[in-house]
């Protein structure tokens, strides 16, 4: 081989490779990105230009997400921690990476998500955290997210859906909380954004009683919005969603009840017509609202 064509191709293997691991390409967008995809990394490895606009670390091995350590990547747009192993999220005090639209988090190991948990990026548009052990949502998780069009937070360990979660997020297009624990939908949960365009919600074990009526009257008037997937394939399906409890209603599309259905089984247990009678428990605020309806729902 001619020692000058030798020199250009090493030249060359040295400008792809620069950091071992990591392949350089565009994204669809044409933005400069970094590929270290399985690469054994724990940390940002050194050497990767600050001008990469996309990082992916998939299947990497990192066990935390220290948000300055992107910040000589100041144009950053997507970090991609797919399959590492982070088990928390520390809020940052400031919004240090002001650029980043995408974050993926999803098959981490996080259990809970504190409040402001991404303060650091309050430009995020997807944010997407499936296959995690979250247990623990607060109101304020996803405050300071105005501009955050998806949310996927499938198939983790919700039980609980937090009053004013969706509040800080009127950008919101699409909520995946489907293959969660979820039972209950809070009153007026959309208030702050009626209409959400692509909502999924199967796979939980929603209790059917007189507190889902929320839920109940809200996919009567956005059937069309509720959807389930298979990989990439979109399709709507409001009889997705279906009753867990009580036995009489296991697995009933809740869209296809009567509000009466809902009521009565609150106090199925108790004989007919003593709908405002107590059994077990003294009567507290919920209880007396339950009976009450079951009375007149
Ligand atoms: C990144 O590189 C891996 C191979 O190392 C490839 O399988 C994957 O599709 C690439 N990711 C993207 C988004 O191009």
């Amino acid at each position: 081989m001619q020692p000058f064509l030798l020199l250009f191709l090493l030249s060359q293997v040295t400008v792809a490779t620069s950091v071992a691991g990591c392949h350089s390409d565009r994204d669809k967008d044409h933005r400069p990105r970094k590929n270290c995809t399985a690469a054994g990394f724990s940390d940002v490895p050194a050497g990767l230009e600050p001008t990469t606009k996309v990082l992916l670390f998939p299947h990497n091995l990192f066990s935390s997400l220290s948000w300055s350590s992107y910040q000589i990547f100041t144009e950053i747009y997507e970090i991609d921690l797919t399959g590492n192993k982070v088990p928390e999220l520390t809020p940052s005090g400031a919004p240090v990476l002001p650029s980043l639209g995408v974050l993926r988090l999803g098959s981490n190991r996080l259990t809970s998500l504190p409040d402001g948990s991404f303060s650091a990026c309050p430009a995020l548009t997807e944010l997407h955290l499936s296959n995690n052990a979250i247990a623990a949502l607060s109101d304020q998780t996803f405050s300071g997210l105005s501009k955050l069009e998806i949310l996927d937070l499938s198939s983790n360990h919700i039980r609980v859906l937090p009053r004013l979660m969706l509040h800080p997020l009127p950008a919101i297009e699409t909520l995946y909380i489907e293959h969660n624990k979820i039972t209950v939908m809070p009153d007026d949960w959309f208030s702050q954004k009626e209409e959400v365009p692509y909502l999924l919600l199967s796979a939980n074990p929603w209790a059917c009683s007189c507190s889902l009526g929320y839920l109940h009257s809200y996919l009567d008037n956005y059937e069309y919005n509720i959807y389930i997937r298979d990989g990439p394939i979109y399709q709507v399906d409001a009889e997705s969603v279906v009753c867990d409890s009580p036995g009489s209603l296991k697995g009933k599309p809740v869209v296809e009840l009567k509000e009466s259905d809902l009521c009565s089984s609150a106090t199925e247990a108790g004989p007919a017509g003593d709908a405002l009678m107590f059994t077990d428990a003294p009567p507290t605020k919920k209880s007396l609202k339950k009976s009450i309806c079951a009375a007149f729902c």
